[in-house]
């Protein structure tokens, strides 16, 4: 098969899954154009020639569900995809599959995965540093490798991935950071919230339309938003338990 062109469609609130998503479409050596899902864009198709890279954060074991939206919304036209998760050291859980689902069920073959790791968006200590540049190559490398697949394949078969077909249950929307005494209303966070949670008139607000991205924290100048003290400390306590000993990327094609 042939593939002249690399499509990246990512979901990174705070950046960490842009990144991976870059070194995986450095290493296919194709041009490369990308889809920004923190926006709300429009139906597209990707062409059959078309590498998809989909690249999402992991919430809660899943993909977020905006994210899962709007990947839905690119119909494949039986392309080859590669499906990238990003989690926080602690476990990626079903997010593989569920993106894999999605991508599958939009018309795309998924002719590879791989589950990588970046800092923690929530308690930023944890993963602190990643993706470094031994995650970058091994993300690039796995681009690679892909484009080879693709290239010497007579035709495309779908990979395998861990992950429950029942997938983890959805817990409730994350924790919403809340805007302190710092505040400016300079109103850059609401210009970024990938889902319109803060009123560009009320940005010291947060509605209930928010997911918990933390993307409003990472992009406040004033350092003005963060999650209440006691719930950072609850999270942080699960993360000290469960998200440890620094995990390794893991490539499946
Ligand atoms: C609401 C929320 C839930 C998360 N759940 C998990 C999780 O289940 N497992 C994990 O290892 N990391 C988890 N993380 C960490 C993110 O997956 C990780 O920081 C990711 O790199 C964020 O992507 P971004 O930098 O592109 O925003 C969570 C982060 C947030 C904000
Ligand atoms: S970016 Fe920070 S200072 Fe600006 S409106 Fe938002 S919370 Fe306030
Ligand atoms: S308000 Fe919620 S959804 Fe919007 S950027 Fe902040 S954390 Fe993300």
């Amino acid at each position: 098969m042939n593939v002249t062109r690399c499509v990246l469609a990512v979901f990174s609130p705070t950046g960490g899954t842009q990144k991976i998503a870059q070194a995986v479409g450095k290493g296919t050596g194709l041009p490369v154009r990308t889809v920004d899902l923190c926006q709300n864009a429009d139906a597209c198709t990707i062409g059959p020639e078309e590498l998809l890279v989909a690249a999402c954060p992991v919430f809660g074991g899943r993909i977020p569900a905006v994210a899962g939206e709007r990947l839905a919304r690119l119909q494949g036209a039986g392309g080859p995809a590669i499906a990238v998760a990003v989690y926080g050291n602690r476990a990626y859980d079903d997010a593989l599959l569920e993106l894999k689902d999605v991508l599958t069920a939009g018309g795309f073959t998924v002719c590879a995965a791989g589950a990588f790791i970046a800092e923690h968006s929530m308690v930023r200590e944890v993963a602190a540093g990643r993706p470094d540049a031994k995650d970058a190559a091994a993300a690039q490398e796995f681009g690679e490798k892909v484009v080879q697949k693709v290239r010497q394949a007579a035709s495309l078969s779908s990979v395998e991935v861990p992950g429950s077909p029942a997938y983890k249950e959805k817990k409730a929307a994350g924790a919403a950071p809340k805007a302190g005494k710092k505040c400016v209303a300079c109103g850059q966070c609401a210009a970024v919230c990938p889902v319109g949670a803060i009123p560009p008139a009320a940005p010291n607000t947060t509605t209930d339309a928010c997911i918990g991205c933390m993307r409003c924290v990472a992009v406040c100048p004033q350092n003005a938003r963060d999650l209440a003290a006691p719930m950072k400390l609850a999270v942080k306590t699960f993360l000290k338990a469960s998200a440890g000993k620094p995990k390794q990327p893991e490539m499946f094609l």
